[in-house]
């Protein structure tokens, strides 16, 4: 080919000045990520487990597992990998002293398991900016209470044992235990493949190499390319009668600070807290079991903590509350919420328009988009009717605002319609949680100044809630990202 030379410099000025334009757009709007491993790419893992009581505690240990906290983090030089967390530094439990670890908590277990997220958090540490970032956080938890425990506060007040009252499982002494659990470290593959796994069951005494039939099971495996893809992230739990409501998430956790339903530091993957609405979570889900009709599957699940006075939570267990939004996909799940049942909506929804619909306006409210919302126990004014949430299933008192897809929710690139993103139908999702966030109610204190909604912890998994029969949901997980965009001009 003949072209002049001014011609050729020409149209590479063009071709320069074509690059720089849209490689700044798309930073712009889609380049700055909250968290340290943007759409799981780095083939340097970094991914940890915690399994929870039914108040987001540890209660007792399992024996000879240790404090239900392990991770799994490592960097790949060469053909191999270099492991961070030797196995065991992941069976450290009560009593065995790590670097850092408080007096307080050595024999505590409940405030062990939090000093030993820190402490796996410091060896799985990258650094980065503007903060470093430590893991991907399985978490696992186990819904039975027995209520004669002692063990669980009323909306954060201690309260002492009381008998059953029939709303929580628990076959009895013992039900709340921690889960066996065991750890298959990621290893280098042939053909480039790295793959590694959690597993483990509630049934102790059970071998779980005998299969699974019986008993309750849980199983996390990761598997990438090297070089290449996303990590993807299969999840797999089982319910049985002894173990009737298990929860089993990924998250994208703080990493400092109060996550989502604790009271303690915790570690994570969010070296940047994404405030509403100035973000939006992308990510590939494929259900392949769902779990039965109790199985809340949350296609996301965010969650954060502020007072009733819009101030940021600092610990204080009585007046902290702890705030969740989820959407739920799984189409065998009702909207609770109706024009006869007002107590499970919302006092009010906005539209994207920014219009409120109060929740006795019957020809204008979309009844059908709310699951259930409860208010927080520690409310002082709240508007009648009203469903108050859970007062034990957290270490303070919770509110919930729960939806299933509508079409109200298309705008924001929710699933708009039950069945979507569901079984056969594997998607990926680019989700304006920010702006949808904004919109929703949380109730705050009359005249107090609106709490800023800066989410602690984003997470993907499901919730069987109390099932009847044994139930499997199955799904895997890939190409999790938070976006940071642009406040509104
Ligand atoms: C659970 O993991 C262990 C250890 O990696 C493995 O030996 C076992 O086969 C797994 N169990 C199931 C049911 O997959
Ligand atoms: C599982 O439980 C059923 C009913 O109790 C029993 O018939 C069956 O033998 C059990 N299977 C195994 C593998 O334990
Ligand atoms: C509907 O609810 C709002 C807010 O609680 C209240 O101000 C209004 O009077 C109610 N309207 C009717 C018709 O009951």
């Amino acid at each position: 080919m003949k072209i002049a030379m001014e011609n050729q410099f020409f149209v590479l000025l063009f071709m320069l000045e074509m690059f720089l334009f849209s490689s700044s757009s798309v930073l712009a709007d889609d380049h700055i990520s909250a968290v340290g491993d943007p759409g799981m790419k780095r083939d340097g893992l970094r991914v940890a487990f915690e399994a929870w009581n039914f108040c987001n505690e540890v209660g007792s240990e399992a024996p000879q597992m240790g404090s239900p906290r392990a991770a799994d983090c490592f960097d790949l030089s060469k053909s191999s990998l270099v492991h961070k967390v030797t196995e065991a530094e992941n069976r450290l439990g009560v009593g065995k002293p790590f670097p850092g670890l408080s007096p307080v908590a050595s024999k505590n277990p409940d405030l062990y398991a939090a000093e030993k997220e820190q402490y796996l958090g410091s060896l799985c540490e990258v650094e980065d900016t503007p903060n470093p970032w430590h893991f991907w956080m399985v978490m696992l938890k186990n819904g039975n209470f027995d209520t004669r425990s002692g063990l669980c506060p009323q909306n954060g007040r201690k309260v002492g044992p009381f008998p059953p009252t029939g709303r929580f499982p628990c076959f009895g002494s013992g039900c709340m235990n921690q889960p066996l659990l065991y750890h298959q470290q990621t290893q280098l593959m042939g053909g480039g493949k790295m793959k590694g796994g959690f597993n483990g069951t509630y049934d102790l005494g059970a071998d779980i190499r005998g299969g699974i039939q019986n008993i309750s099971y849980f199983e996390v495996v990761w598997e990438k390319a090297v070089g290449s893809g996303s990590w993807v992230f299969s999840h797999k739990v089982k319910t049985t009668k002894n173990y009737p409501w298990l929860m089993l998430y990924l998250r994208a956790d703080a990493t400092k600070g109060f996550s989502g339903g604790y009271h303690y530091q915790t570690r994570g993957m969010m070296k940047t807290l994404p405030e509403s609405p100035n973000f939006k979570v992308e990510l590939t889900l494929n259900v392949k079991q769902g779990g039965g009709p109790q199985s809340q599957f949350y296609l996301l699940d965010i969650g954060s903590c502020w007072k009733n006075n819009g101030a940021p939570c600092d610990g204080d267990v009585l007046t902290d509350v702890t705030r969740y939004s989820e959407m739920i996909i799984n189409p065998q799940t009702p909207a609770w919420c109706s024009p006869t049942n007002l107590n499970a909506c919302p006092p009010y929804h906005i539209t994207p328009k920014d219009k409120k619909i109060y929740r006795n306006d019957t020809a204008n409210f979309p009844y059908g988009a709310y699951h259930y919302y409860c208010s927080p126990g520690n409310a002082m004014h709240l508007e009648q009717p009203v469903s108050i949430c859970d007062p034990y299933s957290n270490p303070q008192a919770q509110e919930l605002v729960q939806i299933v897809p509508h079409p109200i929710w298309a705008e924001y690139g929710y699933p708009s319609k039950q069945g979507q993103g569901w079984i056969g139908d594997p998607r990926t999702w680019k989700l304006d949680v920010g702006g949808l966030s904004s919109r929703l109610y949380f109730y705050q204190d009359p005249g107090t100044p609106p709490a800023k909604r800066i989410w602690t912890s984003v997470d993907v998994g499901t919730e069987i809630f109390i099932s009847n029969k044994d139930e499997i949901a199955e799904w895997t997980l890939s190409d999790f990202n938070v976006i940071l965009t642009s406040p509104r001009q």
